[in-house]
């Protein structure tokens, strides 16, 4: 266990919420060869703190499902204590969103709540909770409508925004609506009885599907969609992520983020500084995030962009839509855009 703070009052809500974190972020690599994906700092926090701030005040612990580079999420969690208790469970080998969910959910809460570990949305879990109870559904999911539905779980809803199919990544012409899986859904504990354990299981492909049209022994029947507009990533791409870091940035998600930039620079917020940088002679921002420790030398320029912890980037360079590893140099005079980076002798896959 991880971390201590106040608890918060008792709401009848969920008090444990599983956040999934054990993936290998291969859209993200080869920073993700070290960093872990939900460890990447986004609008001046790790991505994780972002989804473990959407939890409502009912939940009294978090459990992270954790796998690849489960050491290093467990340092972080030590180093920078989050405010809530956080369990790490780790697994041997990959058990697939189900079987991670299934494995971290000793002493869990009915219901429970369920969480991707790299979603940025502005959904309100008090009110989903409030909808859940309602309609005295197995489970609720919270939906955001897109565009281009391709990469996600789409559902098609009926009367009072039952969820009537899901399925998962459709081709266009299979997709039976706009509106998405957000990765942030409350379950009937029931619900792990139907995942087997030892293997890897796919909550969204085989267990999802049969949830839709089942009960409980309680009586709580069907699944249940929880809408939600304003704004919603999946920070799993470098061009996605750094969507992610605009949104939070222009949605008043700065109450958190040190903005102090030293003394000198030229600074165009959004920005956040971390702790020990260096920035004289540099143009810094619009919407970026610096780690702890960042040099930016005379007339650098960084903008929309993610730079961790003792990146160096060298005189006259420019930096635009990248994301760059901790301890990497940008050598002077270097144009670079639409890059992830990472420093040299790192593992490059
Ligand atoms: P890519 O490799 O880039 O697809 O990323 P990913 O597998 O890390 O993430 P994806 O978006 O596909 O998964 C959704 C969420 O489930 C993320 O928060 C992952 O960390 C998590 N996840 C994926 N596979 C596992 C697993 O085997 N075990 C656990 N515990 N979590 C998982």
């Amino acid at each position: 266990m991880v971390g201590s703070g106040s608890l918060p009052e008792e709401t009848g809500g969920p008090e444990v919420a599983i956040v999934l974190v054990g993936g290998f972020g291969t859209r993200l690599r080869p920073l993700t060869y070290e960093v872990p994906k939900q460890l990447i700092p986004c609008a001046g926090q790790v991505a994780l703190y972002h989804v473990f701030d959407l939890v409502p005040s009912s939940v009294r612990q978090i459990v992270l499902a954790c796998g690849y580079k489960a050491a290093e999420i467990e340092s972080y969690l030590e180093a920078h204590p989050y405010p809530l208790p956080v369990r790490v469970i780790r697994e041997e080998t990959p058990l697939g969103t189900g079987g991670g969910m299934k494995n971290a959910s000793e002493g869990v809460s009915d219901p429970f709540l369920l969480m991707n570990g790299d979603v940025v949305a502005s959904v309100d879990l008090t009110r989903m909770i409030a909808a859940h109870r309602e309609h005295g559904g197995l489970g609720t999911m919270s939906l955001f409508e897109v565009e281009d539905t391709r990469p996600y779980g789409v559902v098609a809803l009926g009367a009072e925004d039952r969820i009537l199919r899901f399925v998962e990544k459709p081709e266009p012409h299979d997709a039976p609506s706009h509106w998405i899986n957000a990765g942030v859904s409350v379950w009937s504990r029931e619900v792990l009885d139907r995942v087997p354990t030892g293997r890897e299981v796919s909550f969204e492909r085989e267990i999802l599907p049969g949830l839709i049209d089942s009960s409980d022994s309680r009586g709580r029947h069907g699944v249940y969609g929880f809408t939600f507009r304003e704004f919603w990533e999946d920070a799993g791409t470098p061009e996605r992520l750094l969507h992610a870091q605009r949104l939070l940035f222009d949605h008043g998600q700065r109450r958190r983020i040190p903005l102090s930039a030293g003394t000198g620079p030229s600074v165009r917020p959004p920005v956040s500084v971390g702790v020990g940088c260096r920035l004289e002679g540099a143009h810094v921002g619009p919407y970026v995030t610096l780690g702890d420790r960042v040099v930016l030398e005379e007339g650098s320029s960084v903008e929309d962009s993610v730079l961790m912890d003792g990146v160096t980037v060298g005189r006259g360079a420019t930096l635009r839509n990248a994301i760059v590893g901790p301890g990497a140099s940008i050598p002077p005079g270097a144009e670079v855009r639409g890059k992830v980076l990472v420093r040299e002798g790192a593992p490059q896959g």
